[in-house]
């Protein structure tokens, strides 16, 4: 059972089918008996549309006190091109990671049945405030013949080895502890060599894991030809997004891609998503899958301490055994807490 706390949640349903499976994910931890205080936030595309606002910086601050934020999914329908690329991902997305201190993106994969990675459990822990997406560079001579844009990969001691330790962490708690480094030390040297000086540095102190490294290129035909050799993945931030698309196409599909923003020093607070996006298309169908906010929100109940409750809807949504078109997202729902 919980304890008596009552856990302060921001919910960012945001748009598409993002709040339908934001309550489903909310209906099903409260039926674990944890007691959640919800606040709700309207940000995202639809947000933007109606009156401009991303958001500001009175916003973000008041999210960082929360215990914890939940968020559906961000974006407008594929086709509409009133958003500026970037707006939204720049402006609303990375804000919160950035802000936040974010700084571990930890995706957890467990192969469902009938998927090229069945029976496969494994996991990304993506650097999520540096990389490419640090946003360094810039533009010269725009839109001319001779226009020059470079965008730089920041890869900083701290914030690679703050990574490397919570893998390193998240590794050793395994049944077979392995960590794996994942990258491309053959031609990005500078960024590679400091990765793999930390990884062999931090790995130090993690005597029982298993260290390996694969290049980037290489651990895409892995993921798919022998995904059983992961424990933990390691990797920098874009690597990661891509790896971690990749790693929910082959067990079973981004609708059971969970994902936890954390920030592990608990300066700000941690925000948990589904991996996939806002699915304009399966709006009033009833037809959304829920399977990954709900999980997310395991991973949520996990970082607030609730580790009993936490493992409860983890197995909850292992045992579900339903077709998500058939049944819905109220169907795949009152399954799960059904199993609880
Ligand atoms: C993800 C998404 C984001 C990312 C986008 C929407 C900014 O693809 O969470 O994987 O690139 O990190
Ligand atoms: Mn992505």
């Amino acid at each position: 059972m919980s304890n008596e706390r009552t856990y302060r949640v921001a919910v960012l349903g945001g748009d598409g089918i993002g709040p339908e499976v934001t309550e489903a994910a909310l209906d099903v931890v409260r039926a674990t008996g944890v007691v959640l205080a919800t606040t709700y936030f309207e940000l995202g595309a639809a947000r933007y549309l109606r009156d401009g606002f991303v958001l500001d910086e009175a916003t973000l601050e008041s999210l960082r006190g929360f215990d914890a934020i939940l968020l559906g999914a961000v974006g407008p329908a594929i086709g509409d091109t009133r958003i500026p690329g970037g707006v939204l991902e720049r402006g609303l997305l990375l804000r919160m990671r950035f802000g936040l201190d974010l700084y571990i993106n930890y995706r957890p994969f467990r192969g469902v049945a009938g998927s090229i990675a069945e029976g496969c459990q494994f996991a990304i822990v993506r650097e999520n405030t540096e990389g490419p997406y640090a946003g360094e560079g810039g533009v010269l001579r725009l839109g001319t013949s001779h226009e020059v844009a470079t965008q730089g990969s920041v890869n900083t001691r701290f914030g690679v080895e703050r990574c490397v330790r919570y893998a390193f962490e998240r590794a050793a708690s395994l049944p077979t502890p392995k960590l794996t480094l994942v990258h491309k030390t053959n031609v990005l040297t500078f960024a590679g060599d400091l990765w793999a000086r930390v990884v062999k540095e931090v790995g130090r102190e993690f005597a029982d894991v298993e260290v390996d490294y694969n290049h980037v290129d290489a651990a895409c035909i892995y993921l798919v030809e022998s995904p059983q050799r992961y424990g933990i993945i390691v990797t920098d931030n874009l690597f990661g997004d891509i790896l971690s698309d990749l790693a929910g196409a082959v067990t079973g599909g981004i609708g059971y891609a969970a994902s936890a923003n954390l920030n592990p020093a608990r300066t700000g607070a941690s925000l948990f998503e589904p991996v996939h996006g806002a699915a304009h298309d399966l709006v009033g169908t009833g037809l959304a899958n829920p399977l990954a906010a709900v999980s997310s929100a395991a991973l949520m109940l996990e970082h607030l301490g609730e580790l009993e409750a936490a493992e409860r809807v983890t197995l909850a949504v292992q045992d579900f055994d339903g077709d998500v078109k058939t049944l819905g997202t109220l169907g795949v729902t009152k399954q799960l807490l059904e199993r609880l």
